[in-house]
């Protein structure tokens, strides 16, 4: 039976689509996460429950080392038929920080790693051995559009250097603020997530590159680095009402996890490469990301600068994914 590897697959929007993946596709899964006791429960629940098989393998996004770990793990189950085949990588775990810019065990500022340089890398290293019409598929962010009122509301995306996003604030500038961090990480996303779908149409690859934008979800961990009582407000009924009127997109945790499990293994989104998907008011519509996610020059210098940042070995890069 074919597997999906999904980050962040035992909580909130990668729960609900793990449980669809299982339940109603029948999917394998391999969850990826920091902590395999976190993950341990869930993937009981789903092995109970559905009959599937669930891995967990330890996998922090944040770090490179954890990241080659990972993928050699994944590899390595491959190779003693511990996992079937590889349908799918959903690249869907993401931090979006609060206070001062922290950065990670390789001195990289961290939502940009943990959200974008990891999966970079965990696709690279994993890529050659994804299946067939398997599918890669990206949890990205409508606030990095700063044309949409979600983008508008919590931090406009404006940095693609990607050397200088992982270094930011160490120049003695101010940095930007968490949100805009946040946003600008899902940017990088949704540019890669691009150029990906444009080497694999160039090398006649039948693997697809989507990117997707759960909504505004409010019941999750995500803001889980704020205070207390924002946490309360922005899951009352209330937050969400007014949130809605104001022209943000909007999603719910069982929905949107259900729309990512859909685009990963309907056949409805085969032909969904190079295409961003939005959930919104019980809705899953394909839609325009931001103007400069298009920007296919500097989806090329994020691509290479990425190569830099993650120490990718010309051995590591699969020939499919070198050049367009
Ligand atoms: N909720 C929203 O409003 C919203 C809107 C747009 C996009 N998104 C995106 O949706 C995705 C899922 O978020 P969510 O709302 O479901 O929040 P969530 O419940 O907090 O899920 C985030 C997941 O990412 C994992 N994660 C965080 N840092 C990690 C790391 N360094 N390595 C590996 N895994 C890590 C977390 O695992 P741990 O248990 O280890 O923390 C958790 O499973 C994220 O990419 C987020 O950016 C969410």
């Amino acid at each position: 039976m074919p597997t999906i590897l999904i980050t962040g697959g035992h909580s909130g929007i990668g729960l609900e689509c793990s449980r669809q993946l299982a339940s109603f596709y029948g999917l394998n899964l391999v969850l990826g996460g920091r902590s395999l006791e976190r993950m341990e429960p869930v993937a009981q629940e789903l092995r109970t429950k559905y009959g599937v098989k669930v891995s967990t393998i330890k996998l922090d996004t944040s770090s490179l080392a954890s990241v080659r770990a990972a993928a050699a793990q994944c590899r390595n189950m491959l190779d003693n038929g511990e996992i079937d085949s590889l349908q799918g990588i959903i690249c869907n775990a993401g931090v979006r920080l609060n206070g001062p810019v922290s950065y990670t065990s390789d001195g990289y500022e961290e939502a940009f790693a943990t959200n974008y340089l990891g999966h970079f890398l965990l696709v690279e290293l994993l890529f050659d051995r994804v299946s067939d019409q398997g599918r890669i598929v990206y949890t990205a962010s409508g606030t990095h559009d700063p044309d949409t009122v979600d983008g508008r509301m919590l931090g406009i995306a404006a940095e693609y250097d990607a050397i200088g996003l992982a270094n930011i604030g160490k120049d003695g500038k101010k940095p930007p603020n968490a949100a805009k961090l946040y946003a600008t990480s899902k940017l990088c996303m949704i540019l890669y997530a691009y150029e990906l779908d444009r080497r694999l149409r160039k090398s006649g690859s039948t693997i697809a590159s989507i990117a997707y934008d759960p909504g505004l979800t409010s019941g999750t961990g995500f803001l889980r680095a704020m205070p207390k009582p924002m946490q309360r407000l922005s899951d009352s009924s209330f937050m969400n009402w007014v949130l809605k009127r104001t022209g943000v997109t909007m999603g719910s945790v069982d929905f949107s996890g259900k729309a990512l499990a859909k685009i990963t293994a309907d056949s409805t989104y085969a032909k969904g490469s190079g295409k961003y998907f939005q959930s919104n008011d019980g809705k899953l519509i394909e839609t325009r990301s931001s103007k400069l996610s298009y920007d296919e020059k500097r989806a090329l210098k994020l691509w290479n600068d990425t190569k830099t940042l993650v120490h990718l070995k010309p051995n590591e890069e699969p020939a499919e994914l070198r050049r367009r």
